[in-house]
């Protein structure tokens, strides 16, 4: 059993140094700081925000992203997400949850089951999957994704399948067609805040397009979003058709990484999440030390950023190699001397690439205050 879960509690009131390692460590000013940004910038805008659940997963950060009943629909990518949400239904805060894979077969009675407590939304991006929801007691709301170029789900607009699917939601009797979904998923991949922003612009001309394949002036919510694009939404300039709401949807951006900073459009200081790890040996001869954060923790996730990781203090030092539970420390940049920079039994504290794949890892959460001393322990949902 993890360390960390089944002690969390005792940890309330300590420094972050004096944490069991690996630990997934929570910055809440910063992370609170994050939402207030966003927040502010789709208030501005006048439009709807749908946060994310699949990063941090845990109800604490979910009341955090709602705003407190500001915002009232979200977006799972887990049947754990919506069912650890469910409270904040009783606590009349939460409405609606869109579940942000397109529909199977075997999550189907589970979603089912769900709507008794929460509005449930699907995704579609197949023609296939229609049949699937036959025979429902009532009719489901649907999105239809499209693909804007991550090519992962969804369907692009110059697909002819993407007419037939619209026509074939209008057509049925067991779905109700809501609007269009995006995810700018391949924007993490942007180095500048010029290509974030002409995605971003890119993302609403896509979904606007999708929008204009209805047959009628139905009212329509074309939702948008991924983090690096969210992180610039104030610069959206694009006109909607009268039929047409938008809405912003993100996951990442309470907490952001490694990946998130490479977009350049958030500072190295905007993120929340460090990993915390032991110094466990020291190699003068290849200028190297032994951490005992590996792949399980840290990931095989890249980006701008040399590695897996890197260390928050030094940081010419990133985590150069990863197997399963070992990391190494190597210096990226300069010649700095290892001996003269770590010492067994020291700890490190290390910024990770993405912080939803890393959050996965933990089973128990250590947030801290800006001193850094851990004022609260989230224990995120698990599973699938
Ligand atoms: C369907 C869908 N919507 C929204 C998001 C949120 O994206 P981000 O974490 O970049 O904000 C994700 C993340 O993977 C997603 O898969």
């Amino acid at each position: 059993m993890d360390h960390a879960f089944e002690n969390h509690k005792e940890y309330i009131g300590r420094h972050a140094l004096e944490l069991p390692t690996p630990s997934f460590i929570i910055n809440k000013p910063t992370i609170e700081q994050n939402i207030k940004k966003l927040h502010a910038d789709v208030a501005t805008l006048g439009i709807a925000f749908r946060p994310h659940l699949k990063t941090l997963k845990t109800l604490e950060i979910t009341r955090l992203m709602l705003g407190n009943g500001l915002h009232r629909n979200v977006v799972c990518s887990t049947v754990p997400e919506i069912v650890g949400a469910l409270p904040l239904v009783k606590e009349g805060l939460l409405d609606e949850a869109i579940f942000g894979m397109p529909v199977y077969k075997s999550v189907l009675p589970r979603l089912t089951a769900l709507r008794q407590s929460i509005t449930i939304d699907l995704l579609l991006d197949s023609c296939d999957q229609l049949p699937l929801l036959e025979g429902s007691d009532t009719a489901w709301n649907v999105f239809i994704k499209i693909d804007v170029g991550a090519r992962r789900a969804g369907l692009t607009t110059d697909s002819p399948r993407l007419k037939e699917l619209v026509q074939a939601v209008e057509a049925s009797k067991f779905a109700n067609l809501k609007g269009f979904y995006c995810h700018a998923n391949h924007s993490y991949g942007c180095r500048t805040e010029a290509d974030v922003t002409e995605m971003l612009q890119h993302e609403v001309e896509e979904v606007v397009a999708a929008a204009s394949f209805v047959s009628d002036m139905r009212s329509l919510i074309v939702s948008i979003g991924a983090t690096p694009t969210a992180h610039v939404i104030e610069k959206l300039s694009e006109k909607l058709p009268s039929n047409v709401a938008l809405e912003l949807h993100a996951g990442n951006f309470p907490t952001n990484d490694l990946q998130q900073v490479s977009t350049d459009v958030v500072p190295i200081t905007q993120q929340a999440i460090r990993v915390a790890a032991d110094i466990v040996s020291v190699y003068p001869e290849r200028n190297e030390a032994l951490i005992n954060a590996g792949v399980i923790v840290l990931a095989r996730e890249a980006s701008g950023f040399p590695g897996h990781g890197k260390v928050v203090d030094q940081h010419n030092w990133d985590v150069v190699r990863v197997s399963q539970e070992h990391g190494i420390l190597g210096c990226t940049n300069g010649d700095e001397k290892v001996g003269d920079t770590f010492k067994v039994g020291e700890k490190v504290f290390l910024w990770c690439q993405h912080s939803c794949i890393t959050a996965a890892a933990f089973y128990a959460y250590f947030v801290v205050d800006e001193d850094d001393i851990v004022i609260d322990t989230w224990i995120p949902w698990k599973g699938w």
